[in-house]
C-alpha cells in the first residue's frame, strides 16, 4: 500500500509528535510501504560527530524498481511524463509507465554496452528532453552514481565536476534549445574533455542537428547504442547506504562540493514529502519548472512523482518563449493541477503584466508551489491572485540540495498560510534556532540560525571524496548540529520564515553561488588584481551580484573592460554566475589584518552607504569614501 497521506492539520500535529517520540518506527512504517529485496536491520544509525548516518542498514533495494517497476501492474497505461519541447509548434510527448520502464531498461543496456559498472560514476550534461529521465534513472538502475551538471555551466565547470568525481562516462547532446537561442552542447563538452582523460564513452544525444565532431573510439551516438541494446534488464541490487547521486553545489569557500545521497533513505523521503507538501491525488496533473540539473528537479520532478506513480511534466524552454504567458499556456495544455515554481520566475513574469496571464483560464490549478528562495510578498499575492485565483494554497518550500527534500513547509490545503513564511516543520524534521555562539533559542518571537538537531532520511551523507569538508561545512560551527547556513524567523505562532543566508553564499535567480567563486573567477581576467563581490536585492533575481575591482592599469574604457570580465565568468562558470553591477576601485576596505569588510561592500551595493556604521577599525579610511563616492546605487 502507499505511503499514507496526512489530512488534517490535527493529523499533521499527531503525526508531527509520534516522529519525534519514536522516529524509527515512524519512519519504518513510511518505508514498508517500498518494495525492498531485502529488508532492513536497523531503521538508523547517526552521530553528527562523524558525521555518520545510515538509515534502513543493510536493507537492499533499486529505486528504480520503485519508480517503475511496481507501478506497471495497477498503471502500466498511466503516462508517466509529459514532455513539452522548447518550441510550442512541436510535437509534444507522453511517455506511459510501460514505456518509461522500457527506455529505461533499454538505456541501462546502452550504458552496460560501453563499459559501465555498478560504483561508477556517470556525468550528464544534457538539455531536459526525456532522455534525460531514462539517463538518470538507468545509472540508477545499474547502480552507477550519477552527476547531472546543468547544461548552462561552462566548459571549465563541467571538466572541474567531472574530474571531482572520475566520472568514466559523459552523456551530452549535440545542443539545446533554449527560447529563441540554441547551445552548441556537444562543442561545450568537447572543450571540457580535452582535462577529463577518465572519460571514455561519451554518448551523444541528437537534439537540434548541430554539427558535431565525433571523436573516434570515445563519442558514439545515441540513437545508434539504443537501436543495439536490449529492452529488458534487471535492476542492480543496491544497500539502502550505497550512493544514488552526487549534486555539485557552492558553497563559501572554494569549489563546489559534491553533495552525495544514497538509495534507501532519498527514496522515502523523496516520495513521503512529495505526497504529503502537494496532497497528492492519482489523477493530479504535476509540473515542477526546475530543471533536472538541480537538486529541485532530482527529487521533485523525477524521483519524488515517480515513486508516487504520477504524471510528471518536464518542460524543455523558459518561461519567456515565445511570450510571458508560456507557463500559463502549458498550464491550460495538459490541465495542471499542481504547479511548482521560483519566485524568479514569478516575479520576472508579474513584470511583463497582467495582459500575459488574462488569456488563460488556469481552471485546473489546485496547488502552487515556491522553490528556491524567500517569496516576497508582493510576488506571493500575485502568485496567489492572479495564477491561483485566491483558491490554491500556495506552498512555500524550504529546502536545500543537502537536505534532499523539503524540510519545512505547509501542507496544501492544510496548514494555515502566512505570506512568506515556510510554516512548519515536516513530520520527521527537527529544526533548532541558535545564536552566534550556538547556544539554542527556545520559545517563540525569536530569530537565529537555522539547525537540525536530528537526521532525516534524505539527508546529504557526505561530500564526495572529502567527508571532513562535509564534517567542516555542515556539522562544526555547532557542535552536534546540521547547520543550514540560514537565517531564520520562528514568529510568535511558531511558524518558521527564511531570512536568507547568514554565510558568504548568494541566492541569485533561486541558484546558489559562493561569493568567492565569483571572486576567483574575476580575477583570472588578466587585468584584475583583486574582486570583492557582494549581493544586493534585485527586483527580479532576488539578490543581485555585485562586484568591486581592483585592475592593474586604469582602463580608459571602463565598458569594454566591464564586458571582458563578464565573458570571464561566463567562461569560467556560465551565464548565471554574472555580475549585474562592476564598480572599479582603487582599494578595498580592509581591517588591519586584512580581511575584506564585506559589511561595508554589501551597504554600498544596497544603497545605503550613510549606514555604513564604525569605520574606525579600516586600514585605509579613504577606500570608503572613494567607494561611495563611485557607487552604481544610489541611494
Ligand atoms: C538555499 C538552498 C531547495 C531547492 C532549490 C535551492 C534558499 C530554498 C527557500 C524558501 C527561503 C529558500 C535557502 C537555502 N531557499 N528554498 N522556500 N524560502 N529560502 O537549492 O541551491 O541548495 O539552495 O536556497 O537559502 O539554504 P540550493
Amino acid at each position: 500500500m502507499a505511503i499514507q497521506k496526512i489530512n488534517s492539520l490535527e493529523e499533521y500535529h499527531e503525526q508531527y509528535a509520534k516522529s519525534v517520540q519514536d522516529p524509527e518506527s515512524f519512519w519504518a512504517e513510511k518505508a514498508e510501504s517500498f518494495k525492498w529485496k531485502q529488508k532492513w536491520d536497523n531503521v538508523l544509525e547517526w552521530d553528527f560527530e562523524g558525521p555518520n548516518i545510515g538509515w534502513f542498514l543493510n536493507g537492499k533495494l533499486n529505486i528504480t524498481e520503485n519508480c517503475l517497476d511496481r507501478h506497471l501492474e495497477t498503471q502500466g497505461d498511466k503516462t508517466a511524463i509529459i514532455w513539452e519541447p522548447n518550441d510550442p509548434n512541436e510535437k509534444e510527448k507522453r511517455i506511459t509507465y510501460k514505456e518509461l520502464h522500457e527506455e529505461v531498461c533499454r538505456f541501462s543496456n546502452v550504458l552496460k554496452n560501453n563499459g559501465a559498472k555498478k560504483g561508477d560514476r556517470i556525468c550528464i550534461y544534457m538539455p531536459m528532453v526525456p532522455e534525460l529521465a531514462y539517463a538518470v534513472l538507468a545509472c540508477a538502475r545499474i547502480g552507477a552514481i550519477h552527476s547531472v551538471v546543468f547544461a548552462g555551466f561552462s566548459a571549465t565547470s563541467l571538466a572541474d565536476r567531472i574530474i571531482d568525481c572520475t566520472c568514466n562516462i559523459l552523456l551530452t547532446a549535440d545542443g539545446v534549445f533554449r527560447g529563441s537561442k540554441q547551445v552548441p552542447l556537444k562543442a561545450i563538452a568537447d572543450e571540457a574533455l580535452e582535462k577529463c582523460p577518465t572519460i571514455e564513452k561519451n554518448i551523444v544525444l541528437k537534439r537540434t542537428g548541430f554539427e558535431v565532431t565525433m571523436k573516434e573510439g570515445r563519442d558514439v551516438w545515441w540513437h545508434d547504442e539504443v537501436a543495439k541494446a536490449d529492452l529488458s534488464f534487471d535492476a542492480e541490487t543496491m544497500d539502502a547506504e550505497d550512493m544514488l547521486f552526487i549534486l555539485y553545489t557552492s558553497g563559501s569557500t572554494g569549489k563546489p562540493k559534491g553533495v552525495v545521497h544514497s538509495c534507501g533513505g532519498y527514496m522515502v523521503y523523496a516520495e513521503y514529502s512529495f505526497r504529503n507538501v502537494f496532497q497528492y491525488k492519482d489523477d493530479d496533473i504535476y509540473w515542477c519548472t526546475a530543471d533536472i540539473g538541480w537538486i529541485t528537479g532530482h527529487s521533485y520532478i523525477i524521483y519524488g512523482p515517480l515513486l508516487a506513480g504520477a504524471t510528471t511534466l518536464m518542460f524543455e524552454g523558459i518561461p519567456t518563449y515565445p511570450d510571458a504567458g508560456r507557463f500559463w499556456d502549458v498550464c491550460d495544455k495538459y490541465k495542471v493541477t499542481l504547479f511548482y515554481t521560483a519566485p524568479t520566475a514569478i516575479r520576472a513574469l508579474q513584470s511583463f503584466g497582467d495582459e500575459h496571464v488574462a488569456p488563460y483560464s488556469l481552471d485546473s490549478l489546485r496547488v502552487l508551489g515556491s522553490v528556491g528562495e524567500p517569496i516576497n510578498e508582493e510576488a506571493w499575492h500575485w502568485y496567489n491572485d492572479k495564477i491561483g485565483k485566491g483558491n490554491c494554497p500556495i506552498v512555500d518550500t524550504w529546502w536545500q540540495t543537502e537536505t534532499g527534500g523539503i524540510l519545512i513547509s505547509p501542507l496544501a490545503g492544510i496548514t494555515k498560510l502566512k505570506p512568506s513564511f515556510a510554516t512548519l516543520p515536516l513530520p520527521g524534521v527537527q529544526p533548532l534556532l541558535v545564536d552566534n555562539e550556538g547556544n539554542p533559542i527556545e520559545g517563540n518571537g525569536v530569530e537565529g540560525n537555522l539547525c537540525m538537531k536530528f537526521p532525516w532520511p534524505s539527508m546529504l551523507r557526505t561530500t564526495y571524496g572529502d567527508h571532513e569538508r562535509c564534517k567542516q561545512t555542515y556539522f562544526s560551527t555547532y557542535k552536534g548540529l546540521y547547520f543550514t547556513g540560514d537565517g531564520c524567523k520562528r514568529d510568535e505562532d511558531g511558524y518558521y520564515r527564511i531570512t536568507g543566508r547568514v554565510d558568504d553564499v548568494i541566492n541569485v535567480s533561486g541558484h546558489r553561488l559562493g561569493t568567492a567563486e565569483i571572486e576567483s573567477a574575476i580575477n583570472e581576467h588578466e587585468n584584475v588584481v583583486e574582486s570583492a563581490v557582494v549581493g544586493y536585492p534585485h527586483d527580479i533575481k532576488g539578490t543581485g551580484i555585485y562586484a568591486y575591482v581592483i585592475s592593474y592599469n586604469k582602463t580608459e574604457d571602463e565598458e569594454a573592460e566591464r564586458k571582458q570580465i563578464l565573458d570571464t565568468v561566463t567562461k569560467i562558470i556560465g551565464p548565471i554566475a554574472k555580475p549585474d553591477q562592476i564598480q572599479f576601485v582603487s582599494g578595498l576596505p580592509k581591517t588591519r589584518s586584512g580581511k575584506i569588510m564585506r559589511r561595508i561592500l554589501r551597504k554600498v551595493a544596497e544603497g545605503e552607504a550613510d549606514k555604513l556604521g564604525d569605520t574606525s577599525t579600516l586600514l585605509d579610511p579613504s577606500v570608503v569614501d572613494e567607494i561611495k563616492n563611485g557607487a552604481l546605487v544610489n541611494a
